[in-house]
C-alpha cells in the first residue's frame, strides 16, 4: 500500500463539514469587514521567500521545499502566503488604482519542519492582509477581527498577545542593547543561536532551546528603546483594543519568525494546543511593499492557522454533517422509477434526497435509511402508486402519514422546512 508522505494528512469527509464551516463563517466576516478574494498560486520563485521572510529564518534556512525545475528555475512551494500576496499587489499594479486594499486568501502552506501534533508540513491558512494604511486603527481593527472571529466559532481558553518591534529607525538602538547582552551571555546559548547572533540577533527569542529561552527572559525589551512615533503608534493600538474590551497581554518577546515585520505583532494562543499554541500571528510590515519592487506602501495582517483551530473545535465536527433529509424507500420497478424522477426533483428544490437503485427489500431499505441518519423516509411501492398515495416516515418521531401523489415534493418540502434537523 502506498500511504501519505509524512507530515501531510488527508482531512477525511467525517471532519470536512466543519472546515467548510469554518471556512465560509471566515468569508462572510472579511466580506463584512471589507475583504476581497485573492487567489495566489502554490508556487513562487525561491528568491519570493528569501527576500522577504527573511534568508536568516527557521523557514528559509531549513524549511523550505525548493526544487529546480526542468528549465532551471529555483521554485519553492508557499511556506506561507503574505509574499505571495504582496508579489500580486506589486505585479498586478493594485495600489495604482487605489494604494487601499483588503485582501484575503486561504489555502495550504508548507513547511518541512519536525511534525508533531500541531504541526504539519503542509498546513492550512486563512490569511488577511490591508495595504496602504499606517494608521494604528487598523492593526487594532485587524486584531478585533480575529477575535471576533475566535468568540463566534466559541473558542474557549484563548489569550492575545501583542508587541511592538519597531522601525527602521528605533530598531537598530534596540538591536545594538541586544547584541551587547546576548554576547555578556554567550556562554548560555546554543550553535544556532551563536551563529545567527550578529546577522539575526531578533531570532534568538524564538529558540525553543532550554538554556536559550532562559537566557533570553532576561534581554533587553524592545519596547524600551521604541522612537517616539512606534511609542505613540503602539499606544494607539492598545487603546483602541480596550476600547473594543478586547484582552491582551504584552509580551516583549514575541518577535515572530519572519523577518519582515514592523510595529506592531500579534498572536493568539490556546493553551490547550499544548507545545503549538499558536492559533494566528500576525503583524504590520511597512517596508515589504518596497523592498519586493512597490511603491513605499505600509502593509498589516494576520494568518489563522486552520489545522489547529480545527483541532480546538474538536468533537463539534457532528454538528455541521449534512445528513439527507429524506430516503425515498422505492419498491418494486414502477415505484423506483417514480422514485428517481422524485430525487431529482427534490434536489431541484435543494432537498438532500437518497435512494437505493439496488430495489431491495423494505426492511433493509429502512435499515440504509438509518445508517444515513436521514431525517424522513418516503415509502412508495405498487400498492401505494395505484392507491394514488405515498407514505412520509418521520424517522424521530416513527410518526407516519399518507401524502398524495399530486403535490408530494411541495409536501414534503413543506415537511421539511419545518421540522428537519440542518439547514438546506
Ligand atoms: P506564522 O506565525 O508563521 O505567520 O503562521 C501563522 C499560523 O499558521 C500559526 O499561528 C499556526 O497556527 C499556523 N502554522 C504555522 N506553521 C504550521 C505548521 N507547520 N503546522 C500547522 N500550522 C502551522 C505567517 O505565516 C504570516 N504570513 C502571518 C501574517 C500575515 N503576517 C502578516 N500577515
Amino acid at each position: 500500500m502506498i500511504k501519505l508522505v509524512r507530515g501531510f494528512k488527508d482531512i477525511l469527509p467525517a471532519d470536512t463539514a466543519l472546515w467548510q464551516h469554518v471556512e465560509a463563517l471566515a468569508r462572510e466576516l472579511l466580506e463584512d469587514f471589507g475583504f476581497y478574494e485573492l487567489r495566489i498560486p502554490l508556487l513562487e520563485q525561491t528568491e519570493l521567500f528569501s527576500r522577504s521572510i527573511g534568508a536568516g529564518t527557521d523557514i528559509v534556512e531549513k524549511e523550505m521545499y525548493t526544487f529546480t525545475d526542468r528549465g532551471g528555475a529555483s521554485l519553492t512551494l508557499r511556506p506561507e502566503a503574505t509574499a505571495s500576496v504582496v508579489r500580486a499587489y506589486v505585479q498586478h499594479r493594485l495600489y495604482a488604482k487605489d494604494p487601499v486594499w483588503k485582501l484575503y486568501t486561504i489555502g495550504p502552506m508548507f513547511r518541512r519542519e519536525r511534525p508533531q501534533k500541531g504541526r504539519y508540513r503542509q498546513f492550512y491558512q486563512i490569511n488577511a492582509e490591508v495595504f496602504g494604511v499606517d494608521d494604528p486603527r487598523t492593526d487594532a481593527e485587524l486584531i478585533l477581527l480575529l477575535m471576533r472571529f475566535m468568540g463566534r466559532l466559541e473558542l474557549p481558553d484563548i489569550t492575545l498577545q501583542i508587541n511592538s518591534l519597531g522601525c527602521p529607525e528605533c530598531r537598530p538602538r534596540f538591536k545594538n542593547a541586544l547584541e551587547s547582552f546576548l554576547t555578556s551571555h554567550s556562554g548560555q546559548l546554543c550553535s544556532d543561536c551563536l551563529r545567527r547572533q550578529d546577522q539575526n540577533p531578533l531570532r534568538l527569542f524564538d529558540c525553543k532551546v532550554p538554556s536559550c529561552k532562559e537566557t533570553m527572559q532576561d534581554a533587553p525589551s524592545v519596547l524600551d528603546h521604541l522612537c517616539e512615533t512606534c511609542r505613540a503608534h503602539f499606544g494607539s493600538v492598545k487603546e483602541s483594543l480596550e476600547g473594543f474590551q478586547v484582552p491582551y497581554q504584552i509580551n516583549h518577546g514575541l518577535v515572530r519568525g519572519l523577518d519582515y515585520y514592523t510595529r506592531t505583532t500579534f498572536e493568539v494562543l490556546a493553551e490547550s494546543l499544548g507545545a503549538q499554541d499558536a492559533v494566528a500571528g500576525g503583524g504590520r510590515y511597512d517596508g515589504l511593499v518596497k523592498a519586493l519592487g512597490g511603491p513605499e506602501q505600509p502593509g498589516v495582517g494576520f494568518a489563522i492557522g486552520l489545522d489547529r483551530l480545527i483541532e480546538l473545535l474538536a468533537g463539534r465536527a457532528q454538528v455541521f454533517e449534512k445528513r439527507p433529509h429524506v430516503f425515498i424507500a422505492a419498491i418494486g420497478k414502477r415505484a423506483q422509477s417514480v422514485g428517481f424522477q422524485w430525487l431529482q426533483d427534490l434536489r431541484l428544490q435543494r432537498v438532500r434526497a437518497e435512494i437505493d437503485f439496488e430495489n431491495r427489500s423494505l426492511k433493509s431499505q429502512m435499515r440504509r435509511a438509518d445508517k444515513l441518519e436521514a431525517s424522513y423516509v418516503l415509502i412508495v411501492g405498487d400498492r401505494e402508486l395505484d392507491d394514488g398515495i405515498a407514505v412520509l416516515r418521520n424517522m424521530t418521531t416513527k410518526e407516519q402519514e399518507k401524502v398524495p401523489l399530486e403535490n408530494i415534493i411541495s409536501f414534503v418540502v413543506n415537511r421539511i422546512d419545518t421540522t428537519a434537523v440542518g439547514s438546506r
